[in-house]
Parts: structure tokens; C-alpha cells; sequence
């Protein structure tokens, strides 16, 4: 099918009553984002010329997301929630003189699959109106499709519905196509005269068939149309969507050892023999590029790690983390915001906060970029091949210079020249036979205070 143009319409205006919360229902996190993004990145795959998410409860907030994922997102805001079919109405004046088709997703329905869209644009070539619909294991208050060989004929709310018609299986999931003037024409059209007293979307398929037009199902996996309404719902749809990114992971050629320990986030992406070690967790804003090595019991979040790299077992990179090739990150190191240039090496017990350390240096155990005094934020930068005593302060702003090295146990606060090395610690001094005789007298105090009780 050639490319057709795609207006696309997120429906999010719902409160979701059921979470229980104060946030909106579509900005409660599934892999570490935004459920409302992941709706967004199934109608992305559709290439789409125009977004419109429809906003109500949490407008503003709604609408922040909306544009975390893509700035050109129009948000429309629908004040009183009269419906699916007013919800759509909402988008009306935005898309109205658009060309193409026009899909409505719901924002509470996370895992439709690009190509489960791409064959209702497919079905349209049959029919004017396309639904996508399941065969649901325990239909419950599911809209029902009333069908009639290939042709639809209807879609009736389950409150409205006969026993004969709550029998049938086959579910609506929301999700629906068709030519965008077209769409919005039935929607006009649609009233509220219903046991909800609502707007029912669900009803331009009757009315479309009244202009003589003819409507038809794509059938989808129920999986793909779990809705999330209650916070157990969430969390079992947290678990859904990690089986599809270990799945996923691991056809992609990543190694996972225990893929049941670790946990992705919508946009995680791993190149190709990388290997993850068990109790990994992903945040959000990770790539991994190809061939590097993620050992036990990370935290990964806003980093980027490149080919050879490897980090952990128990470290933590926070965003802003730059890894370039072949950097060993050992156990119990953090970096925020630092690049660390390629073959770098931080073994141990080590914090780089607002940093960047010049390429194949050396960074000592317990080293800590101390980067802010209590009010704002300061940089240190570390040259090539330098080499950074084990437990060395670096008290930012400072630098550190190609090829030098910082003594152990420095508080290094002024800068260090290129080949110099900076000892900044108290000198040494041996004291003969004072240690015995401090034992000693400790002794005969604790032996004294003993005779007197
Ligand atoms: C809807 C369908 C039903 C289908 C079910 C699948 C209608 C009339 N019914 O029912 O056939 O089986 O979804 O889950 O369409 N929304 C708005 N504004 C509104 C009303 C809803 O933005 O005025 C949004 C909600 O936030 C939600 C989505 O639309 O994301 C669906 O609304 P909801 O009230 O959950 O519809 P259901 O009654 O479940
Ligand atoms: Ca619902």
C-alpha cells in the first residue's frame, strides 16, 4: 500500500478514577515512561503528518508529556468529558481540512503494534470505517461488535446491550480508522441518547453503514488491547511490557543472563553482542552501543556507553553519563554528567560528577570530583593519561593536567600542570615507640576504672 497521509488523535482527556491518584491516568510510568508514550510511539510507526492528543484531567501536565515526546504534538483540551465521540470532536478544528486517514488510539492503551495499525490502513482499501477488535477471554463490560460475515454492522456498549448481544466475544478495543473528513462527519453526527448518556465514538459505525458505507473488523491479539484503569492493571502491564523488551532484547542479538532481573525502559536501546548481567534496571535515556558488557546489579539512566565498554557488576550511571570505547567502570562508582574519553578506567568506590577525563587516565579508588559547594555546581577536567591517586578530592573547579598524577590521599583545590604531580596531604611523621607506650597507658586506665567498680 503506498504511504498515505496519517492524522493521528490520542484520546487522554480521562481521569482514570480507578488509580486512585492525583496524577492523570496516562502519565503514570510504564517502562520509566509516560503510559501516554507508548501510545504515541505505536501512532509514530505510522509516520504521521499530524498528532493530536486530546487532554482534559491534568491538562497542562498531559500536555508536557505530550511534547517530551515530540515538540510538534497538538494538544487540544476536552473540559467536560462528554464521551469518545465528543472527545474526537474536540480534534475537529485542527484536522478538519487535513487529506488522508485519520486513527484514533486511547492513551490508556499501551501496547498496540505498529503493524497491527499499519493493516487497518491495509483494511481501508475494503472498507470505509475500520475497527480493531479481540476476541476477548472474558468479554466483561467490553463495547461488543455485532458482525455480519466480513461486514460490521454495529458496535453496542455493554450497558446498553441484550443478553443475546453481551454474549457475543468479539470486543472492541478503541482503536479506529477511517478517512479523516469522513470521521468527522459521523462524529458530528453522533448523539447521546444511551444508558451512559454519553457520546459513543462506537457509533459512527452504524451511522456509517446508514450512508451505505461499509465497516469492517482487523482482528488483534486481546494482549494488545489490555487497558490500564486500576493500579493492579499498571502493574501487570509493567510486566507485560518487560517480557516484550526481554523478547525483544534478545532477538535483537543482546545477551541477557537472567532476562526475568532485568528491566527496560521505552527507550532503551542495546546494540547487538552486548551482554547484561543479572539485575540490570534501565531508566530512562540509555544506549548501549554494540559489544559492551553491563555486569551485575547496575542502574543505568540518561547514559550512553559505547562499543568494548564495560560497566559494574553495582554501578551507577546518571544522565549525562558519556562513556567512550573501552571504558572499565568498576563496582560502586557513580558518574553524572561527566565524559570519560575512550580507554578510561575507574575501578572502585569512585563519584565523577560534572567531569571529563581525557582518554586511557587512570582514576584511584575512593576519588570524588567534589562538584558542589552547597549552592551551585563546579567542573573538573582531568587531561589524558593522568593518573589520579586512590582516594584524591578534587575540589571543583579544577583541572588536571596531561600526563600528571595526583598523590593519594590528596585534597587537590588548585590546578595541576601537565606531568606534575600534586600532593596535597599532610606530611608524614613517625613518632618511636609512642604507639606502645599509648597502649600502655590505655591499658592501665581500663584496669584502673575496673578496680574502682
Ligand atoms: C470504550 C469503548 C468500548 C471499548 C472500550 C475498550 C466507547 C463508547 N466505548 O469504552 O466499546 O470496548 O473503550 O477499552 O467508545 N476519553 C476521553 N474523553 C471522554 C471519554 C473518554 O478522552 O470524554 C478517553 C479516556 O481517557 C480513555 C478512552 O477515551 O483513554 C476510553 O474511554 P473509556 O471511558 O475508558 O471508555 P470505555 O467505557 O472503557
Ligand atoms: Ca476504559
Amino acid at each position: 500500500m503506498s504511504q498515505v497521509s496519517v492524522s493521528l488523535i490520542v484520546l487522554a482527556a480521562g481521569q482514570g478514577t480507578r488509580m486512585n491518584s492525583d496524577l492523570p491516568k496516562v502519565l503514570h510510568p510504564l517502562g520509566a515512561a509516560p503510559m501516554l508514550h507508548h501510545a504515541l510511539r505505536a501512532g509514530q510507526s505510522l509516520e504521521p503528518e499530524r498528532v493530536v492528543v486530546v487532554a482534559g484531567h491534568g491538562a497542562e501536565a498531559v500536555a508536557r508529556a505530550a511534547r517530551a515526546f515530540d515538540e510538534t504534538v497538538d494538544v487540544v483540551v476536552q473540559a467536560e468529558q462528554l464521551g469518545t465521540a465528543h472527545a474526537v470532536a474536540q480534534a475537529a478544528p485542527l484536522l478538519a481540512d487535513e487529506p488522508g486517514e485519520a486513527v484514533v488510539l486511547y492513551g490508556d492503551t499501551p501496547f498496540i503494534r505498529p503493524e497491527t495499525l499499519q493493516r487497518m490502513l491495509a483494511a481501508r482499501e475494503s472498507h470505509e470505517v475500520v475497527i480493531l477488535g479481540f476476541e476477548a477471554k472474558d468479554p466483561g463490560r467490553y463495547g461488543r461488535l455485532v458482525t455480519r460475515g466480513d461486514e460490521l454492522e454495529r458496535i453496542v456498549e455493554w450497558k446498553d446491550a441484550t443478553d443475546q448481544e453481551r454474549a457475543i466475544t468479539l470486543c472492541n478495543s478503541g482503536v479506529i480508522c477511517a478517512e479523516t473528513a469522513l470521521l468527522f462527519g459521523l462524529v458530528a453526527e453522533v448523539g447521546n441518547e444511551n444508558a451512559s448518556g454519553e457520546y459513543y465514538l462506537t457509533d459512527v459505525v452504524a451511522l456509517a453503514r446508514e450512508r451505505g458505507l461499509s465497516a469492517g473488523v482487523v482482528i488483534c491479539d486481546e494482549a494488545e488491547t489490555l487497558g490500564v484503569n486500576t493500579r493492579a492493571q499498571l502493574a501487570d502491564a509493567e510486566a507485560e511490557f518487560q517480557r516484550r523488551a526481554r523478547a525483544a532484547a534478545l532477538a535483537d542479538g543482546v545477551t541477557l543472563t537472567a532476562p526475568e532481573t532485568v528491566f527496560f525502559a521505552l527507550d532503551t536501546f542495546i546494540g547487538r553482542d552486548t551482554i547484561v548481567g543479572p539485575n540490570v534496571v534501565f531508566g530512562p535515556g540509555v544506549t548501549v552501543e554494540s559489544g559492551a558488557e553491563i555486569r551485575a546489579f547496575c542502574h543505568l539512566e540518561g547514559c550512553h556507553i559505547s562499543r568494548g565498554a564495560t560497566v559494574g557488576p553495582f554501578a551507577r550511571l546518571r544522565p549525562g553519563a558519556e562513556l567512550a570505547e573501552d571504558v572499565h567502570v568498576g563496582n560502586f562508582v557513580e558518574i553524572k554528567n561527566s565524559v570519560l574519553d575512550e580507554g578510561v578506567k575507574v575501578g572502585h568506590l569512585t563519584y565523577l560528577g560534572d567531569a571529563h577525563v581525557g582518554e586511557h587516565t587512570n582514576i584511584g579508588a575512593g576519588t570524588v570530583t567534589c562538584n558542589y559547594d552547597g549552592v551551585s555546581k563546579h567542573r573538573t577536567e582531568i587531561g589524558p593519561r593522568a593518573f589520579i591517586g586512590s582516594d584524591t578530592m578534587l575540589v571543583a573547579p579544577v583541572t588536571v593536567g596531561a600526563n600528571a598524577m595526583t598523590a593519594s590521599g590528596s585534597v587537590i583545590t588548585e590546578d595541576v600542570p601537565a606531568e606534575a604531580l600534586a600532593v596535597g596531604r599532610a606530611r608524614q611523621v613517625n613518632k618511636p615507640g609512642l604507639a606502645a607506650r599509648m597502649m600502655d597507658m590505655f591499658r592501665a586506665a581500663k584496669a584502673a576504672k575496673k578496680g574502682t567498680n
